[in-house]
């Protein structure tokens, strides 16, 4: 993949909180590593009336506030500052793009650029579809002079149909290989060192099947509330904002086959074939294995209905754990568990496949259940590693069994994963790779599993939404739901700093 030469890197909605806390710090992660094109800036949009200088303080703080101290380079954050502008403009308004298409053409002259645009939309949902018509009409999309591409944060679509109509504007105005649906976790260092622990050793494939895992469990869990955005969260859940594609993609990269090709086709096609997979439920399947909550105010932790822009009868969901199953030879009646929260007792996104039992167990366990259930635990965050939990003899006299984890952690071979999500995915995209953005055929297959769960809620006004306390591990019902497994969640301790730190139950 070749780095162009010149790029203008226009943000829509560049007022807002996604520009200052990721967007701009990974640009200037990758000016400050030498990975930006020679000739390039940063053009943000927005409607709040600033000048280029006047965004360039707002900028500077948002990046002393969010990037690590020893990334700190004062010089060359200036140097960054330097190449970035501003256009206060409605991004809603047709007249904007004119105005918009005016200063691209001054940019141009002044960066010796190859009318190479890349547009980022960091605006809120409802935009989605207007830009990119607007920028058809400003001829903003034709590649005769120079590429254009667009990334587009999730959620991408409300619901099923949602989606298909903003692939149909998409597709309508740019090509599929313009087009880059971002999630980053798909960014992640340690996501993507799922298919290189699944696909570059041949111990874990030969069992990674119906044959030899029970269960699945994959948890993205968060102790903090929702903060300032209830206006956005209050209208999406956390179906919209962490299951339908967070969720989906950590489900994805676990359950899929090997693709026959490392690359933008061959990855997506067996993303795809993981969603057509999901066996669809029912009713009846809703009622039972999706359970929904909502945080309550508990030890001095407010709750969801006190935050700031949420109404006090909001029946938001903050939480959601559920069974699911694929249909697939792989995976044919293997349960996948899968939960989300915000105000849970720690953050950590983990993947968790429980083996099998040995078929038969010849030795004393003493207090553990006997045999030992083998485990291999993926920590995606914090503390970034590998566990697998093996039955090992007591040293000493007679054959007594014990768990013991064998632990791979990054931090303890002192290379901690330090590439941010957003700088990684935003230098693919720069690059024209798209191998780890979703294609249009995933958003909807996704689409076409979740919305059943969407449309069950909405037609039954009385299911549950059960409330948990904040701090909490969210409500008994989702215990109860993986303990018809004869199982509990793999919880780990508060305030993990330490892999070994499982709460035993
Ligand atoms: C975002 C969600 O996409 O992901 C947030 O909108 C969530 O609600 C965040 O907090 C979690 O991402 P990470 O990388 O901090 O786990």
């Amino acid at each position: 993949m070749n780095r162009p030469d010149s790029l203008i890197f226009v943000i829509f909605g560049a007022s807002g909180d996604l520009t200052k806390r990721k967007l701009m710090p990974a640009l200037y992660l990758l000016y400050k590593s030498g990975r930006l094109p020679r000739r390039f800036a940063v053009l943000g949009m927005a409607r709040t009336v600033y000048d280029d200088d006047s965004f360039r303080t707002s900028i500077h703080e948002g990046l002393l506030n969010f990037i690590r101290q020893d990334e700190v380079d004062q010089d060359k954050m200036k140097a960054f500052l330097r190449e970035v502008y501003y256009l206060s403009a409605d991004p809603s308004e047709a007249e904007a793009y004119i105005k918009l298409k005016d200063r691209l053409e001054e940019l141009d002259r002044i960066k010796d650029n190859s009318h190479n645009y890349l547009y980022y939309l960091a605006t809120p949902p409802l935009l989605y579809g207007i830009i990119p018509r607007h920028l058809k009409t400003a001829g903003l999309n034709r590649e005769d002079k120079g590429f254009k591409r667009i990334i587009v944060e999730k959620p991408f679509g409300y619901d099923l149909q949602s989606a298909q109509e903003l692939n149909r504007i998409y597709l309508d105005v740019f090509k599929e290989e313009q087009i880059y649906r971002i999630d980053h976790f798909l960014g992640k260092e340690t996501v993507q060192n799922i298919l290189a622990l699944r696909f570059a050793n041949t111990v874990f494939e030969p069992l990674w099947n119906r044959n030899y895992v029970d269960y699945v469990e994959i948890t993205a869990v968060e102790n903090m509330g929702i903060g300032s955005r209830g206006g956005f969260y209050d209208g999406v859940g956390t179906l919209r904002d962490m299951v339908q594609n967070h969720l989906a993609q950590l489900l994805a990269v676990t359950a899929m086959e090997p693709p026959a090709v490392f690359d933008a086709s061959g990855f997506r096609n067996e993303v795809v074939k993981v969603y057509q997979s999901l066996k669809p439920l029912s009713d009846e399947d809703i009622r039972c294995a999706v359970v929904r909550g909502q945080y309550m105010a508990s030890e001095g932790r407010k709750g969801y209905r006190e935050e700031e822009h949420v109404p006090f009868l909001s029946r938001t969901e903050t939480y959601l754990a559920m069974r699911l199953e694929l249909n697939n030879w792989r995976w044919g009646g293997v349960p996948f568990y899968i939960r989300t929260g915000k105000q849970m007792p720690t953050k950590v996104s983990e993947i968790v496949i429980h083996f099998k039992p040995a078929p038969h167990s010849m030795f004393h366990c003493g207090s553990n259940p006997c045999p030992v259930h083998n485990r291999l635990i993926i920590r995606i965050q914090p503390d970034e590693g590998v566990v697998l939990r093996l039955g090992m003899k007591k040293t000493g006299e007679g054959f007594e069994v014990l768990p013991r984890d064998m632990d791979f952690s990054y931090a303890e071979i002192g290379r901690l994963p330090t590439e941010d999500a957003y700088a990684r995915l935003i230098e693919d995209c720069m690059l024209g790779d798209s191998t780890l953005f979703i294609r249009s055929d995933a958003v909807e297959a996704g689409w076409r599993f979740f919305d059943s769960i969407l449309k069950y809620w909405k037609n039954t006004p009385d299911c549950p939404l059960y409330g948990y306390p904040a701090g909490s591990w969210g409500p008994l019902e989702a215990d109860r739901l993986i303990a018809s497994q004869g199982a509990s969640w793999t919880n780990p301790c508060k305030n993990l700093t330490n892999t070994h730190l499982y709460c035993e139950l």
